[in-house]
């Protein structure tokens, strides 16, 4: 998105995947787009296949025990929000991107960063069997958590603030035609589960499980009755069984590094943050950094003005922490934390009573949801 950004205004870039393009197409991750991200594709030129495959969701619902009860964000906010598989952006966005003649550049080998704090950084790049050198003004880490850039800062330059919860999610992604409209998440006391969903043909359910437990011993039966167990409705309502099609565990952290910036290096999306997926706010946060950052570019190369650059950092972290405290908050109302004193547990209850019946309390979770403003950079 970035890389495309830039094309936009005239700057051209390389990008480094250490992955296939297959594999990339394939890798199965978040599915909601807030109203502001949908905005920020379609002013990109990138709302076509979007707009046509892309499911509207007018709200959602929360479930205690199995009665449900609806969050309309639309009557509550005026914006919806958009359920479009992240593979699927990232699929319009290498098609996009190779058809402007990109320098995408799939199944990179090691990479190192030079020079990041003089003028003109660089990369070296294994690349079929050599090493190429990339000499570049900036360099914008968007390698996810795991990935080089935060890595390449040295010791002392960044403030980590973490926290680790004693929760994972399973998920999975089933053939079978999803028969509720919304997502569906459920608080229950054998724990949580989520009703999600990618087409007309495909649902994605979580159940929320221990961290570190070995998806082995989830045999698909084992998979469904747990579903049943807690996602089942007192009106009859539960969900429909099919082939699983994929299944995985995540466990889940919040985490920030900051500044996203030092030297020549900029940081982006995961590289220097991850919410817990209760808020579905990762993918989104990812493309408001490189909305401002492309924007920053654009003023330093046009504008001659490296304000825009010196403000990236901060206006990006003003929005992730609004978003940290979202996805802390949606993580803490729904799971079971089965260590957690009676008052806490009863207070939960209450917390979530009060989501469900309060039209102020609807409304924060809907502004929080469907995506706060972007601000001016
Ligand atoms: C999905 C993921 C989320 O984390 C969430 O909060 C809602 C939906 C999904 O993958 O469909």
């Amino acid at each position: 998105m970035l890389s495309h950004l830039l094309h936009l205004a005239g700057i051209s870039s390389t990008v480094l995947e250490a992955r296939s393009r297959a594999y990339c197409e394939a890798r199965v991750r978040a599915g909601v787009l807030e109203h502001t991200s949908v905005e920020l594709l379609r002013c990109a030129g990138l709302g076509g296949r979007l707009d046509r495959e892309g499911l509207r969701h007018d709200g959602i619902e929360l479930g205690l025990d199995g009665e449900r009860h609806r969050i309309p964000f639309h009557e509550l906010t005026g914006k919806h929000v958009t359920v479009y598989g992240q593979q699927e952006v990232v699929k319009d966005l290498i098609a996009r991107r190779l058809a402007d003649g990109a320098d995408l550049r799939f199944e990179c080998g090691a990479v190192s960063l030079q020079d990041l704090d003089g003028s003109r950084p660089w990369m070296r790049v294994q690349h079929d069997g050599g090493a190429d050198e990339i000499r570049c003004d900036y360099i914008a880490g968007c390698d996810g958590f795991h990935g080089i850039s935060r890595a390449a800062i040295p010791a002392g330059v960044l403030t980590i603030h973490e926290r680790i919860y004693p929760l994972a999610w399973l998920g999975i992604l089933a053939e079978a035609a999803p028969t509720r409209a919304e997502l569906l998440y459920m608080h229950h006391r054998r724990g949580f589960a989520l009703y999600s969903m990618r087409s007309p043909r495909i649902t994605r359910l979580y159940l929320q499980c221990r961290p570190g437990e070995d998806i082995a011993e989830w045999s698909d039966d084992r998979i469904w009755t747990e579903l049943q167990a807690r996602l089942s409705c007192t009106d009859g309502w539960r969900p429909t069984e099919g082939r699983i099609l994929q299944k995985g565990i995540t466990g889940m952290r919040s985490f920030v590094a900051e500044p996203l910036q030092w030297g020549r290096l900029l940081l982006a999306g995961d590289a220097a943050h991850i919410v817990p997926p209760a808020g579905a706010k990762g993918m989104n946060l990812a493309l408001a950094d490189v909305h401002y950052l492309a924007e920053a570019l654009r003023r330093f190369y046009h504008g001659g003005d490296g304000e825009g650059l010196k403000r990236y950092s901060p206006a990006c972290l003003r929005r992730v922490w609004k978003a940290q405290h979202f996805a802390w908050w949606m993580t803490s109302l729904l799971h079971r934390f089965e260590a957690a004193p009676a008052f806490d547990q009863k207070r939960q209850r209450a917390e979530l009573e009060y989501v469900m019946s309060s039209r102020p309390a609807a409304t924060a979770l809907a502004e929080n949801y469907v995506g706060l403003p972007l601000e001016a950079l």
